[in-house]
């Protein structure tokens, strides 16, 4: 995270002071490098240049407008899985034909909106839904790609919430069913059948998995071909891990090195899916310690954010590391002291971080939760009633406020 910098003790994103920060805009608050997001992205591109793939950016790890746009505007295609994100799409001015549109339960209206949009692909995930995007084309006249999203069975290590290409997952279709569709394809009139789409799961620090399902992908392609099937775009979805604590994922390139031989074979045009990949090392979720609380069992630091602004820790177990703002040495304290990092939400599930080491913490000051800048604020709720934080976007020396906190009005505006 070479954008998140101690200077002279002080937390900075790029030149921008953390403290200060949080001193005008207020805690808990999100902090986003704008240059983390960008490179990440270019990262991946490089990586593929061979191939020139179209890369959509999945929104759902982090949908604010403005990351959104920032990526938009550098050529980077979205992938969405709501008629909600599609409207953040338009909102941006994303163009139609970068986006594509993956999820299990899209509604006849989601699909009417996207259809009269011109979204460049659907990934359809069941035969019903199939036939529904079929109906609705044919009602507007317009004919539609899709492609199928298959689940190559592969089983990918990592938490089982987000694993998604096993065959007991809810998502995607098997090849049997899929290879006896594209062989009665022709039945689907208003559809161009003609893309393969798949999304193994989501931090995967390891490029086996992705070759093993690239591979099985191949092969049907290959099946197909001998029948007179062309498959034409071919989808590999997201899924690269990140670093949150002792990870050592495989980068951008060696992804690329892995899977870009058995993609070379294939005819079809590539598309890729990151999301975590680009935003998650992006951004830092910074709040502040209430109360300093010592039991006879444990020292908790109570801090202002909670599991409602970021459920991760609470829902996956997941690590995220845990940074003073303001760093003390040994030499300026010699008390070091293990904390359970907790929120103010009324459940025991409602951490941070368990068992971390500070040096000297006290009330009033501020941490940073690193790697929060994927699926944080985007899975965010109200949750005890508790307004979502502010946003911030830093490029360079500036900052740019890119969602204000939500107000207590804001809490009821939509009840009656
Ligand atoms: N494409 C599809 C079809 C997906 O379902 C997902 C994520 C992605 C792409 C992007 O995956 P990524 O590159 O971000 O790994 N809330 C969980 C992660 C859920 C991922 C859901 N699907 C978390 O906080 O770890």
């Amino acid at each position: 995270m070479h954008d998140f910098n101690y200077r002279h003790d002080n937390l900075y994103c790029e030149s921008v002071n953390i403290e200060e920060l949080a001193r005008k805009y207020g805690t808990p608050l999100y902090v986003y490098s704008r240059n983390t997001i960008i490179s990440h992205y270019k990262k991946i591109k490089e990586a593929f240049c061979q191939i020139n793939p179209l890369i959509c950016f999945s929104m759902k790890a982090n949908s604010n407008l403005a990351i959104c746009k920032a990526l938009v505007r550098e050529g980077c295609g979205l992938d969405i899985v709501s008629g909600g994100e599609l409207y953040r799409a338009f909102k941006i001015g994303a163009s139609p034909r970068k986006i594509v549109y993956a999820g299990v339960g899209k509604t006849e209206k989601e699909i009417e909106i996207a259809i009269r949009h011109h979204i460049f692909f659907f990934n359809a995930e069941s035969i019903p839904e199939l036939e529904l995007i079929n109906r609705v084309a044919g009602r507007l006249g317009i004919r539609q790609k899709v492609a199928i999203r298959i689940n190559p069975d592969i089983k990918a290590k990592t938490h089982k919430y987000i694993t998604t290409g096993h065959g007991e997952n809810k998502f995607g279709i098997d090849f049997e069913t899929a290879k006896k569709t594209f062989l009665k394809k022709n039945r689907y009139k208003n559809l161009n059948v003609s893309g393969i789409h798949m999304h193994i799961g989501s931090q995967i620090v390891d490029a086996k998995p992705f070759v093993r399902a690239v591979e099985r992908i191949a092969d049907f392609i290959k099946d197909l071909e001998s029948r007179e099937v062309a498959i034409r775009w071919l989808n590999i979805g997201g899924g690269l891990g990140i670093i949150y604590s002792r990870e050592r994922p495989q980068t951008a390139k060696e992804y690329a090195k892995a899977v870009l031989p058995v993609l070379k074979k294939v005819k079809a045009n590539i598309i890729l899916e990151p999301g975590r990949f680009i935003v998650g090392n992006a951004g830092v979720l910074i709040t502040r310690i209430q109360y300093v609380k010592e039991t006879p069992s444990k020292n908790f630091a109570i801090v202002d954010a909670g599991m409602n602004d970021l459920i991760r820790p609470s829902l996956y177990g997941a690590y995220h590391e845990i940074l003073p703002v303001k760093s003390r040495s040994y030499s300026d304290s010699k008390e070091i002291r293990v904390f359970d990092v907790v929120g103010p939400i009324c459940e025991s599930g409602d951490f941070l971080g368990k068992s971390r080491k500070f040096i000297g913490l006290r009330e009033g000051d501020l941490l940073s939760v690193m790697s929060a800048g994927a699926y944080g604020f985007s899975m965010s709720s109200n949750y005890n009633s508790r307004p979502r934080p502010s946003e911030v976007m830093v490029e360079g020396s500036k900052a740019r406020l890119i969602r204000r906190r939500e107000t207590y009005e804001d809490l009821i505006r939509t009840e009656s």
